[in-house]
Parts: C-alpha cells; structure tokens; sequence
C-alpha cells in the first residue's frame, strides 16, 4: 500500500509524512531526497550530461527510514550534504531531465512493491503512483513557507536571509510547475490540506484519520 503527498516546497510534506509514518508504523520516502542525491552526483561528478546519464545506472543508491531518511550513494552517507543551498539550487534543473525522472521512478516503485509506505514529492499522486491508496495535495502561502524553510536550514546551522529562501522558493515552484514532464499539480482525487490553516498536530491527525477511513473504506 502506498499513500502520497504532493506539494510546493516548503509546505510541511516531509514533516508530516514522516510524523504520520511514526504514528502509523509504516516507511517513508523521501522522493525529493533521491533527487537531491542525484543533484549531488551530478555536481560531484563533473561530466557531460550524456556521460553522467551513461554513468547513472552503475550506481548504487539506497535509503533507510530510521527517525529519519538517509541517503547513500555508493556507500557514502550523504543525507546531510543533500541539503546544502547548492543542491537546492540546481535540483529542479536535475529533475526536469527525463532521464533522470526515469531512474528515480524505477527505483521507487521496486522499493514500495513489499511493505506499507507514505511517500512525498511533486508527481507522485499524478505521475508516478496514480493508483497510491489515498492522495493528499499540501500547500501554504509562500510566507508560511519561507518561514518554515528558513528555520529548517537555521536549525542545521546554515544561514540563509528570508528574501534568499523566497527567492529559492519561487524560483523552484515556477520550474516544478511549467517543466514538460510529469509538472507539480493536485491530481484530480487528491484531498487538498492548507497547511496555513493547521496547527502541525492537527494535520497530522487529519492525514491519520483520512487514510484509516480510506483502508475501512476498502
Ligand atoms: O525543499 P523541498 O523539501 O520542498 O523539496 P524536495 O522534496 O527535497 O525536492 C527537491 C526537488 O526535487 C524539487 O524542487 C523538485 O524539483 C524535485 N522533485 C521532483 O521533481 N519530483 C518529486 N517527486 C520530488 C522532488
């Protein structure tokens, strides 16, 4: 069983996916985080796109959710590096490629074949799990979102201004909405949750309560 949450950055999907994966006792992933990784193989790598595209199939990605989801790339734990403002950067650049889209995909799907799973992206509800057990679509103002970004990156002592994070922001919401493949938008079955509008608890209990009706529902 898979249920998915969508969303612009900043919206408070990963939080909540990993707290309602906690409550649950079900895994979570991070499918923004595979992209990160491969933004860093990338920036790492220093080769052409076609050679790197050649290279990409050679390497061993993994993940594990503990309390939280950690990244490997051939061995080395790069869960932390993953989310310096450079990767931010240049992530959604990486992950219009279809390429690239292609290699995330394949990897996801074979991971969540056995097990139960609350996975969150920007594609996962429209493109990638269209039959996921149940479908959330998170969002918040951009100020809520900066905010809340902001004080992510403060926490892990990365210093970034407000206008920086909006600008970040923005500028990846325009990118992950317009690009040719698999773009972020709500699917049309998704239930739609401001965040803005919730209390962090309160969204969660509300996700919780969504997928048990959807599972008695079955
Ligand atoms: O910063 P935030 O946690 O919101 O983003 P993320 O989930 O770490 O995702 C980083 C980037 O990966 C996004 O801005 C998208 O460009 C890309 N992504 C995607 O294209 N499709 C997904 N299913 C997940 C992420």
């Amino acid at each position: 069983m898979i249920v998915v949450i969508d969303g612009p950055a900043g919206s408070g999907k990963s939080s909540t996916a990993r707290a309602v994966a906690h409550e649950l006792n079900i895994q979570y992933l991070d499918s923004g985080a595979l992209y990160r990784a491969v933004t860093y193989l990338f920036l790492e790598s220093e080769q052409s796109l076609p050679k790197f595209f050649e290279s990409l199939y050679s390497v061993q990605l993994t993940f594990k959710f503990d309390n939280e989801f950690h990244v490997s790339l051939n061995g080395e734990v790069i869960t932390e590096a993953i989310r310096d403002p450079k990767i931010s950067l240049h992530v959604s650049g990486i992950a219009a490629m279809t390429k690239v889209r292609e290699f995330i995909n394949a990897i996801m799907k074979k991971a969540v074949q056995h097990g139960l799973y609350i996975a969150d992206g920007r594609d996962l509800g429209t493109a990638v799990f269209p039959n996921a057990k149940c479908k959330f679509f998170m969002t918040a103002d951009l100020e809520t979102r900066a905010k809340r970004r902001r004080q992510e990156l403060d926490s892990k002592g990365i210093q970034v201004s407000y206008s920086e994070v909006v600008a970040e922001i923005k500028r990846r919401d325009q990118i992950d909405s317009t690009r040719e493949e698999d773009p972020l938008k709500q699917a049309d079955d998704a239930i739609l949750v401001d965040s803005s509008a919730f209390s962090f608890d309160e969204q969660v209990q509300y996700i919780v309560k969504k997928i048990k009706e959807s599972i008695i529902l079955e």
